[in-house]
Order: C-alpha cells, then sequence, then structure tokens
C-alpha cells in the first residue's frame, strides 16, 4: 500500500514539482491533440478506473486530457527524444513531448498517479470512490536510450498473447527494446520461409519434450510481423535473436546437412549448454546463416537484429571469430545493426555494433577484450547476471529459476549502476540496460510474471533514473504503490519481504 505523501511513480522523473491546488477527479477524461490513439490512452487507463472518451464522444462530465507535440517539453536541457512534460491541473491534464513516444509515457506516467481508494486497499476491484491525480508537474528523460527485456521463448514456448502480455509490462516501464531469443538448443521459434524444416522439425519442442498440444510452438511470419506492429504501437522495439555458433542443436536437428559428417543431431529436451555448434568450413554453413539471416531481417521493422555469440565452447577461437564476423557482415548487408552478446567482443566489431554483457564472472584479460571493442567502437548494453537476470533464485529455496549468477533479490536488481557495470568499459561506450528472463524452469505467464514483478521496474529505473536520484528506500515505497494495478491487471508478482507491500 501507497504511503501517504508517496508518488508511486517507477521510474522515477527527472523532475517533480507539486502544485498548489487539490487533486484532479479523474472518473472520465477525454483525450484531445496528436499522436497517441484513444485506444491506447483507453488501455491504460481504464484499468485504473478512468473512463477515456474520444475528443468527439458523447459526455459532459470528463476532464480534458491533452496531448500535444512541442520541442520545447521536458527537463531543461534535456534532449533526448522521449523527453516529456505532465502537468495536472488545477483542471485539465496536458502531456507536452518532443515525440509520440514521450506522450504516451506521459500517459504511463499519469497511470501511476492515479489514486483509486478501492485499488489502494489492495482489492482488485475498481469499484468505490472516483479517481483522483494529486496536482503536479512532471519533467522527465531517461539517462539511457536502450532500456530493455531479454526474453527467452525458447526453453519453455511463449506464444504470441503471453509476448504481448510482456510487451504491456515493459512499456508500463517505459522500457523500449524486447529482445526474443528466437533459437536454441530445444527449439526453432521463428519461421523463416526459405528454412521451412526450422520449424517443421524443431517447432514443437522444448525443455521436457514437446510443447503444450494444440500449441504450434513457434511464431509464423504473419505472427511475427503483428507482433511487432503492436509493439511498435507502444513503442517498444523487437530485436531478434538467431542465437550463433552455439546454441544451435535445433538447426543442426532440422539440416543435417549444417553437420560435419551430415546427420542430423536428436531433438534436445535438457536444461545443459555448450554442447551444439555450427561449423565454419562445412559448406552448408554459410548459406544457411545468409538464408537466416536475410530473411528475418527483411521480417523485422527495427533496426537491430542479435547473433548471439554465448557459450560456444567446442568453437575454436578463430573459427568462432569467422562465424561471428561472418553473421555480422550479413545483418549489415542488409542494412540492420548486429546486436551480440559479450563473447562476440573477440570477434572484430564494427562501430555501432551493440553487445549484451551477461556473465559477471569475467577477468582482465576479458574486460582488456571489452575495453578493445569499446574502443573499436562497440556500444555496450548491461545485463549482469548478479543485477539483471530474472530468471534467477530471490533467495535460496525459490521454488522458480536458477542459481549460477547468485541470488538476485529487488534491491539487487536494484543497486547498481550501469556506468561502470562493464569491467574495461568507459562510462559513455554503455548505451543502456536490459533485463534478462530465460525459462528453463518456468512453463506459465504467472510463473514468468513472478520473476519480471518486482524485479522489472527496479531494471527499468537504474536505466532511465539520474544516478543522483537513485534511492533504495524511496524506490522500495514508491514500488510498494505498484502492486494495486499489477492485481488490476493480473499480473501475477512475487510479494518480496524487501518490499513494504
Ligand atoms: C546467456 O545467458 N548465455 C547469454
Amino acid at each position: 500500500m501507497t504511503a501517504p505523501g508517496v508518488l508511486p511513480l517507477v521510474p522515477w522523473p527527472t523532475a517533480v514539482e507539486r502544485r498548489d491546488a487539490p487533486p484532479l477527479a479523474v472518473a472520465a477524461v477525454r483525450v484531445t491533440g496528436d499522436d497517441v490513439p484513444a485506444a491506447l490512452v483507453a488501455e491504460l487507463l481504464e484499468p485504473v478506473g478512468v473512463t477515456v472518451l474520444a475528443a468527439t464522444g458523447a459526455g459532459a462530465d470528463a476532464v480534458t486530457l491533452d496531448l500535444r507535440l512541442d520541442p520545447a517539453a521536458g527537463p531543461a536541457g534535456a534532449d533526448s527524444p522521449e523527453r516529456y512534460t505532465l502537468a495536472v491541473g488545477p483542471e485539465r491534464v496536458e502531456a507536452r513531448a518532443a515525440e509520440p513516444v514521450g506522450l504516451l509515457h506521459a500517459v504511463r506516467t499519469l497511470r501511476q498517479l492515479v489514486t483509486r481508494p478501492a485499488l489502494d486497499a489492495g482489492t482488485a476491484a475498481v469499484t468505490g470512490a472516483a479517481p483522483t491525480v494529486p496536482a503536479v508537474v512532471v519533467h522527465d528523460a531517461p539517462r539511457y536510450a536502450w532500456r530493455g527485456l531479454s526474453f527467452d521463448v525458447v526453453r519453455h514456448w511463449f506464444g504470441p498473447a503471453d509476448v504481448r502480455a510482456v510487451v504491456d509490462l515493459a512499456g508500463a516501464y517505459k522500457l523500449r527494446v524486447l529482445h526474443l531469443h528466437l533459437t536454441d538448443d530445444q527449439g526453432w521459434r521463428i519461421e523463416i520461409p526459405s528454412r521451412p524444416a526450422l520449424t517443421e522439425r524443431s517447432g514443437g519442442t522444448q525443455v521436457g519434450g514437446a510443447v503444450p498440444a494444440g500449441q504450434r510452438g513457434y511464431l509464423t511470419v504473419e505472427e511475427y510481423r503483428d507482433l511487432q506492429a503492436y509493439a511498435a504501437a507502444r513503442h517498444v522495439t523487437i530485436v531478434p535473436e538467431v542465437d550463433l555458433p552455439g546454441h544451435t542443436n535445433a538447426a543442426t536437428h532440422a539440416y543435417g546437412e549444417l553437420t560435419p559428417d551430415g546427420a542430423p543431431t536428436d531433438a534436445y529436451g535438457g536444461t545443459e549448454v555448450g554442447f551444439s555448434r555450427l561449423w565454419a568450413d562445412v559448406p552448408a554453413t554459410e548459406p544457411f546463416l545468409r538464408d537466416v539471416l536475410g530473411d528475418l531481417a527483411r521480417m523485422t521493422d527495427g533496426p537491430w537484429l542479435h547473433v548471439g555469440g554465448d557459450e560456444a565452447p567446442k568453437v575454436e577461437p578463430a573459427e568462432y571469430a569467422a562465424i561471428m564476423e561472418l553473421a555480422q557482415r550479413i545483418v549489415r548487408e542488409h542494412g540492420k545493426t548486429p546486436v551480440a552478446w559479450q563473447e562476440a567482443a573477440r570477434a572484430a566489431v564494427e562501430p555501432g555494433t551493440v553487445l549484451q554483457f551477461w556473465d559477471p564472472h569475467v577477468d582482465d584479460a576479458a574486460a582488456a577484450v571489452f575495453a578493445r571493442a569499446a574502443e573499436a567502437g562497440a556500444r555496450f548494453v548491461a545485463s549482469p547476471g548478479s543485477r539483471a537476470y530474472l530468471d534467477m533464485k530471490y533467495a535460496p529455496g525459490h521454488p522458480l529459476g536458477l542459481e549460477w549468477a547468485g541470488h538476485v533479490e529487488v534491491r539487487d536488481a536494484y543497486d547498481w549502476d550501469p556506468a561502470t557495470a562493464v569491467p574495461g568499459v568507459p562510462a559513455d561506450a554503455v548505451v543502456g540496460v536490459a533485463g534478462a528472463v530465460w525459462t528453463e524452469t518456468l512453463t506459465t505467464r504467472d510463473e514468468l510474471f513472478s520473476m519480471l514483478l518486482p524485479r522489472l521496474p527496479a531494471l527499468a529505473e537504474a536505466g532511465w533514473s539520474a544516478a543522483e536520484a537513485r534511492d533504495w528506500e524511496a524506490f522500495a515505497a514508491r514500488l510498494a504503490g505498484q502492486a494495486p494495478v499489477w492485481r488490476a491487471l493480473g499480473w501475477a508478482f512475487h510479494p518480496s519481504p524487501q518490499v513494504p507491500w
């Protein structure tokens, strides 16, 4: 329950001023202005008890929610395209933003400000007294542009409805990137028109055997396009990953020509890593990479394509570099920017390549390799396993999750600085933060959400809020204030004992 006087805003904005005015009653709002469809405003505000009317609809008693583009919006001096200003009261609500994404952020902030007694009493019901919003002015802009979540839909299959729910959650905390881990040893989750056997033979398998009866186990091209459109409407970009040259058993199971003896590997339903691989000198490898990455690049609206690169211990360094460099070259030939896991720093990188730091168990030699990659122009996203891996157990004995990077309680996910998180890499080479959730032990949406909540909002604040504005005790109180909305939306969460719910 939110303590009196706490504004339950997560991530905490750049500047918040309270106006000397009473709270504004917002039982109904009428949307006027630009660039956020009223249906999207309704999707956000109706679950907290606010009726949303389109500009020309009926209904006399609505408060105006005016959304307009304005380059002067946001904190003084901020140049982020996401900057916005939200002003509540005395009689209307105004959102101003440099770009449409900022207007949507403003509506998300407004949703967090809505106080509804029935919700705050900890029930899921949206009956009771009219909702109000405190009279405040928020000027806001993010610290980092890349704020994301990496989501494994392979180890256990999570389909379009679950992915859309994850987009909604990510969007609620102003994340911009949803990276889908689409291929691994246990399955292949994206239709590739030029290589139909990938999904025909490897689409229906997962950890433990087969995906649940009645499910296909992969995204068709059309479903993938629809998902991207759904995410894009919420200003979230999908980054697809094809993991190379390890984590490739689903591929070698589907196409035996990818192995030196031409025989397909067996399907794999376990959770070991590091046994599968591609071979640089197998003639089928390059055509395979060209087909898969080419099709995926053509199907992908966003600017990035993730080519994996993690955990390939069976691949000799020179061969590893050859495959990763080829994969990145193909991605660039298709006009996309490659993203890869930290190991790819060992291969040549072009300026602008995004490397995702994940394994904090690195020595000085690895830090020197990261430093060289940063000097060559690579940019780093921080996903340290001990902070950002949301499949780690919260504490010993937690029923879900793994422990290889330790336990990640909410405070661990919160209390770290992305600028200093990547060994060897200067602060200006870090472009953001991404959580990661791997699904070896997660089989349902509730299990998934109980690992994301409440830790994903902690990472969202690490990526958005200024370092000097971050404060664990204040965050924990604001986080507690999120729970009524999670309940109203049916989002499962772990009631961590660190948070004053
Ligand atoms: C990873 O967790 N293997 C990227």
